[in-house]
């Protein structure tokens, strides 16, 4: 694949550089996408489940159970996935001198981690770690296998894995840093999203007020109306590309 020259010569000269992740980053290690159906995933989680029922406070009332269980399949499946190219380079990239890069994801699977990115903004949270639903203390004890929801040791509470569900907040760090990286930055990038979620796809719009170009890659067209210049393709071979050019 080749990218437009002035787009490649846009993000070469960017001082600093933000980038914005979503599901599309992690489809090729074999993650499904929460909206768009893949041929690398053969499924999209929302056609096959109703977030109301699994991703909400709502649901996990009604049903804790229910939903404890569908977050013990989704970890059962992302344990064996590895990170791809679009991850590795994006941690390489992360190392540059000559640019800063800050990465902000809404992904909750650790590939960027595992892929070698040290510094992550999480704005989703992570699928990995639990807290208390109650008094929010972070729950470490291991939960392998374990079919039901488990009480808080502290408090006796509902303990419930930390990902940020519809109609929650945002973790208060998290949003604060990736605001002042994207009023901050020269050239804002969003590379795997559908652009569908807010407040995180309202990024790119703050970045483009500070006079920063927005730039995105996807391989399908989305619903963000800042974008600048769109490539298309995907996640792993775009990034590889810029890298190496
Ligand atoms: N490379 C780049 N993009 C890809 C690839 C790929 N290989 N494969 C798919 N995509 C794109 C799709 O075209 C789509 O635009 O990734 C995007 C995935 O969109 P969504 O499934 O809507 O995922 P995302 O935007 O991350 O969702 C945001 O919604 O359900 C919540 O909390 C969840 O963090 C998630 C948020």
């Amino acid at each position: 694949m080749e990218i437009d020259p002035e787009v490649l010569s846009i993000i070469q000269r960017a001082k600093r550089v933000t980038i914005l992740t979503g599901a599309g980053v992690s489809a090729e290690s074999g993650v499904a996408t929460f909206r768009s159906y893949k041929e690398e995933t053969k499924e999209s989680l929302w056609s096959q489940y109703d977030p109301q029922k699994m991703a909400s406070i709502e649901g996990f009332l009604k049903n804790p159970n229910r939903v404890w269980q569908w977050y013990q399949w989704r970890r059962s499946e992302l344990k064996s996935k590895k990170p791809n190219d679009a991850h590795k380079a994006i941690a390489k990239w992360q190392q540059s001198k000559d640019q800063r890069v800050t990465l902000i994801t809404q992904n909750v699977d650790g590939l960027h981690q595992a892929g070698g990115s040290k510094d992550v903004i999480e704005l989703h949270g992570n699928i990995w770690s639990n807290h208390c639903l109650q008094c929010r203390a972070e729950y470490k004890g291991n939960t392998d296998g374990v079919e039901d929801v488990i009480e808080c040791p502290k408090c006796g509470g509902q303990v419930r894995p930390s990902v940020v569900w519809f109609g929650e907040a945002l973790p208060e760090k998290a949003w604060r840093d990736a605001e002042s990286a994207s009023y901050s930055c020269d050239v804002f990038l969003s590379v795997g999203t559908s652009s569908q979620v807010y407040p995180a796809a309202g990024l790119a719009a703050l970045a483009k007020s500070q006079g920063a170009t927005v730039i995105e890659v996807n391989p399908e067209p989305t619903e963000s109306s800042v974008v600048d210049y769109f490539i298309v393709g995907r996640a792993g071979e775009v990034l590889i590309n810029i890298l190496n050019t």
